[in-house]
C-alpha cells in the first residue's frame, strides 16, 4: 500500500512540473500584441492607465489595490475621482464565455453568456465576447477615457509595437483608410492574448490533481462538499476535462449593498440593475436588431425583452473561481462578488451557509460592512430585492469546519502551483 501511495504522489509532482512549463510557452505575434496593448497606460486620457491596471495577472486578474478591494472595492479611472460602480471581475477564463443568449428551460427564458457582469458585452459584434468587451474601456470615461476610436488606433499605430500591429493584420491597420476595421482588430488583438496560455494557465492544484491526489484530507473534503451538499457545483460547474467553476449564467444571490461603493456615496438610492438593467436598454434601444450576429435573442419582441428585464432584475454572471484566491501575499485583501462586498472567502462562504439563517442587521447609524456584520452576527438587507435565489443558497447547514474545507479547496484553484 504504501509503495501505491508513493507511486502515486510522485506522479502527482510529475504532472504539476508539465503544466508549469506550458504556462511559459510562446505566445504567438497575435497573443503578444494583445499583451502589449492590454499594457499599455499610454491607451488613457492622462497615459496612466492601461487594462493590467485593474485586471493584474498576480491577482487573479483582477484589481491590484488591497486597499480599495478592503473598501469600495471600484477602481478609479484615468481620470481622477471618476469611478464605476462594479468591482473588476477576472479578465482571465473570460473569452470561454458563450455569446449572450437566451435559451427555453422548463419553459422559463435563461440567459447565458456574454461579458461583464450583466453579460452586455454580447460577442455579436466581433464574435467573441471578449474582443466586444475590450472595445469598451479605451472609451469609457469612467476608464481610460480616451475621446474616440481614431485616438485608440492613432495611439496603436505610433506606439513601439506598432509595426507588430501592422505585421499582424496587414498595412491598412494603419493608413487611416478604415478606423472602425482597425478598431475592430485591437479588440481582437486583446481577446486573443486573454485566451493565451499566459493567461488561461489551467496550472492549478486542482488541474494537477486530476485523479493524482495532491489534494490534503481537508480540500479532499471541501472538493466534495462543492459538488454535493454546499451545490456550488450547480452554477460553479466544477465537473469535466477543464472546468471553469461557471455555467455563466445569471443569479441574484441577494449580496448586500456595499455602503463603501463610490456609486452608493454619490447616491444612497443606487441599485445595481444587474442583467434586468441591460435587458432594459436592449428593449429600448432597437438598435439590436440590426447587429448582424443573429441570435435567438433577436427573436424576442422588445415588450417581452421588458418582461424578462423584470424577471432578471438583480441578477449578476457567474463568476470563474479560478484564481479567487490568487493573491501577492496572505495580508492583501480580495473584495467578493459584483460590488466587492465580503472581504474574504470565509465570509461569502458564510454568506452561502446562514444568510436565511442569521437575523438580518437591525438599523444603525454606522455602515453596515462585511465587517460590521461580522462583528454583529448578522447580515445585512440584500441590495437588490427582486428575484433572489431562494432555492440552491442561503441555508446550507453547514459546520464551520465544512466551511473551512469549502475556502480550502477553493484556494487549490489559483494558477501557478509548484508542488512542494
Ligand atoms: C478602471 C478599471 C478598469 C480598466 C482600466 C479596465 N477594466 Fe475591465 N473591468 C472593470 C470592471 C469594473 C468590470 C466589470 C464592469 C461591469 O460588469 O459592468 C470589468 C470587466 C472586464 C471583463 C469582463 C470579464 C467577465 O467575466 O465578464 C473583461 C474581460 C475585462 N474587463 C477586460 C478589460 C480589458 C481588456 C481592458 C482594457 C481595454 C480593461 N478591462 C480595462 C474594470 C476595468
Ligand atoms: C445559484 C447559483 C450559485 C450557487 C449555487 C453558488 N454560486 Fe457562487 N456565485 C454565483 C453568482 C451569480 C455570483 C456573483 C453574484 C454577485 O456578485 O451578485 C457568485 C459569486 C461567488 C464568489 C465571488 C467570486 C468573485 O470573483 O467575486 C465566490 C467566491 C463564490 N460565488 C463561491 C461559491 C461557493 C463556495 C458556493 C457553494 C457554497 C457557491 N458559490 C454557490 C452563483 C452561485
Amino acid at each position: 500500500m504504501l509503495r501505491i501511495s508513493k507511486v502515486i504522489v510522485a506522479s502527482c509532482i510529475l504532472l504539476a512540473a508539465v503544466a508549469v512549463t506550458a504556462t511559459a510557452a510562446q505566445l504567438s505575434q497575435k497573443e503578444l500584441l494583445g499583451k502589449m496593448i492590454y499594457k499599455d497606460k499610454n491607451l488613457s486620457l492622462n497615459s496612466n492607465q492601461a487594462c493590467s491596471s485593474c485586471h493584474t495577472g498576480s491577482v487573479g486578474w483582477t484589481g491590484p489595490n488591497s486597499d480599495v478591494n478592503a473598501s469600495g472595492a471600484v477602481y478609479e479611472g484615468s481620470i481622477p475621482g471618476s469611478f464605476g460602480d462594479r468591482k473588476p471581475p477576472s479578465a482571465a477564463y473570460a473569452t470561454q464565455s458563450p455569446l449572450f443568449s437566451v435559451q427555453t428551460q422548463a419553459g422559463a427564458q435563461l440567459f447565458v453568456g456574454g461579458n461583464f457582469w450583466d453579460g452586455r458585452a454580447t460577442g455579436w459584434k466581433l464574435g467573441n465576447p471578449a474582443a466586444d468587451q475590450a472595445q469598451g474601456p479605451f472609451l469609457n470615461p469612467k476608464e481610460q477615457a480616451l475621446p474616440n476610436a481614431a485616438a485608440v488606433v492613432s495611439k496603436v499605430c505610433s506606439s513601439t509595437y506598432g509595426d507588430l500591429f501592422v505585421a499582424v493584420w496587414g498595412s491598412t491597420a494603419c493608413d487611416g483608410s478604415d478606423i472602425a476595421l482597425a478598431y475592430d482588430k485591437i479588440g481582437l488583438s486583446i481577446a486573443a492574448y486573454e485566451a493565451s496560455q499566459e493567461v488561461n494557465q489551467f496550472s492549478s492544484k486542482f488541474d494537477a490533481d486530476k485523479g493524482r491526489k495532491c489534494l490534503t484530507n481537508q480540500e479532499t473534503h471541501g472538493a466534495a462538499l462543492f459538488m454535493g451538499k454546499a451545490k456550488c457545483h450547480l452554477c460553479h460547474v466544477g465537473s469535466g476535462k477543464m472546468p471553469l467553476f461557471t455555467d455563466f449564467t445569471f443569479d441574484n444571490l441577494g449580496i448586500p449593498k456595499n455602503p463603501e461603493n463610490p456609486a452608493t456615496i454619490a447616491d444612497p438610492t443606487f441599485v445595481d440593475p444587474g442583467l434586468g438593467g441591460f435587458l432594459r436598454n436592449l428593449a429600448a434601444n432597437d438598435d439590436w436588431r440590426k447587429l448582424t450576429y443573429v441570435t435567438n435573442v433577436s427573436a424576442l419582441e422588445s415588450k417581452q425583452l421588458e418582461q424578462l428585464a423584470v424577471a432578471n432584475e438583480g441578477k449578476h454572471k457567474v463568476p470563474t473561481l479560478r484564481n479567487v484566491d490568487k493573491r501577492p501575499d496572505a495580508s492583501f485583501v480580495k473584495g467578493y462578488g459584483h460590488n466587492g462586498y465580503f472581504k474574504s472567502l470565509e465570509r461569502i462562504v458564510h454568506f452561502y451557509n446562514t444568510r436565511d439563517v442569521l437575523p438580518v442587521c437591525a438599523a444603525t447609524d454606522l455602515p453596515l460592512t462585511d465587517e460590521y456584520a461580522q462583528a454583529n452576527n448578522c447580515w445585512p438587507a440584500a441590495e437588490n430585492p427582486n428575484n433572489i435565489n431562494m432555492q440552491e443558497v442561503g441555508n446550507l447547514g453547514l459546520s464551520s469546519a465544512e466551511e473551512a474545507a469549502l475556502v480550502a479547496f477553493m484556494k487549490t484553484l489559483t494558477d501557478g502551483y509548484k508542488p512542494k
